[in-house]
């Protein structure tokens, strides 16, 4: 199979299907048995640009580290505010000012199709970390590569998406990426935080659904038990977040009904919903997840800049 990722833009996961995920983490596994010595120096000379015009710990820094690791080096700016987009530059100019620069751009933006005007405005490829409600295709393939390492696979296993399903964009492009799976899915929100009805439309027909509000009753059948934040930075009326604040809490009490080895992941960061006491246990696997972040965009990077990378 061809490299599906040689110079694309990463707007969308939609934009990908599961023989591409697969090719993917079969790179990710090959990078983590090359020696250390050709391993930085993969991607020797090779220029990142960061575009970050919301905050972020884990996205940003993950592929400042993962470019580091192959060789590369990485420019930009991490906040809007100490970039021209602060003196009043539109986003099209800021864009074809940093293509100038680097060999690939990485941009996170509050607004809905920013990701995607900034891929037709580039002519160098444009990789979508968060844009607004809408998707975080990068977090998707790591959330894959994570329940396929830990779990042997995703097909019949039964995953829980748990929280703010309506404003969290992670959610979004996990569940369009898991479409291309056969997993059972359980979504679980509060009534005003359900999934969007043109997001379960898209994905109803392809894999098999069911919408809950109470976690606790499906706990026991889970597999993978994926938490979300309730993204408080979303809500158009404070009121309304306080309303759904602290919805659900994952504790020691709760895990007690869940299997030997259900798996617990969170995009990060989070707030309250999961307890620090169920970081000790066997079920958390967040910080691992955070870790498969890295290297599976050091693969991308390597994919997208190099057509026979490995
Ligand atoms: N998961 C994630 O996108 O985290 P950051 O907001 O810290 O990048």
């Amino acid at each position: 199979m061809a490299n599906p990722f040689y110079g694309k833009d990463i707007v969308s996961v939609k934009d990908f299907g599961r023989s591409d995920f697969e090719y993917l983490f079969a790179t990710v596994d090959k990078l983590n048995d090359i020696t250390a010595e050709k391993h930085r120096h993969l991607l020797d000379g090779k220029i990142l640009a960061l575009l970050f015009f919301e905050a972020s710990t884990r996205t940003r820094v993950s592929f400042e580290a993962a470019m580091i690791a192959l060789g590369g080096s990485y420019i930009g700016f991490d906040q809007a505010s100490s970039s021209s987009a602060e003196k009043g530059e539109n986003l099209a100019d800021t864009i074809k000012t940093m293509e100038c620069y680097a060999d690939v751009l990485v941009l996170r933006h509050p607004n809905e199709g920013a990701a995607k005007f900034a891929s037709e405005v580039s002519t160098k490829p444009v990789i979508n970390a968060g844009s607004g409600t809408e998707e975080h295709p990068t977090q998707a393939m790591l959330d894959l590569y994570t329940i396929i390492k830990e779990k042997g696979s995703i097909d019949s296993l039964n995953i829980a998406i748990v929280g703010d399903l309506k404003y969290g964009r992670t959610v979004y492009s996990l569940l369009y990426a898991l479409a291309q799976f056969s997993p059972n899915l359980h979504l679980v929100s509060p009534p005003q935080l359900k999934i969007r009805e043109e997001a379960l439309y898209a994905v109803k027909s392809k894999v098999s659904i069911s919408e809950h509000e109470n976690l606790g009753d499906i706990m026991d059948k889970l597999d993978v038990l994926y938490v979300t934040r309730i993204q408080k930075e979303r809500f158009p009326d404070p009121q309304e977040y306080e309303k759904v604040r602290g919805s659900y809490v994952i504790d020691n009490e709760l895990l007690k009904k869940a299997k030997e080895d259900m798996i617990i992941m969170h995009p990060l960061p989070r707030i309250d919903e999961i307890h620090s006491e169920v970081d000790s246990t066997k079920h958390a696997k967040y910080f691992r997840q955070t870790y498969y972040g890295k290297i599976v965009r050091e693969a991308l990077l390597g994919l997208m800049l190099e057509k026979d990378f490995l």
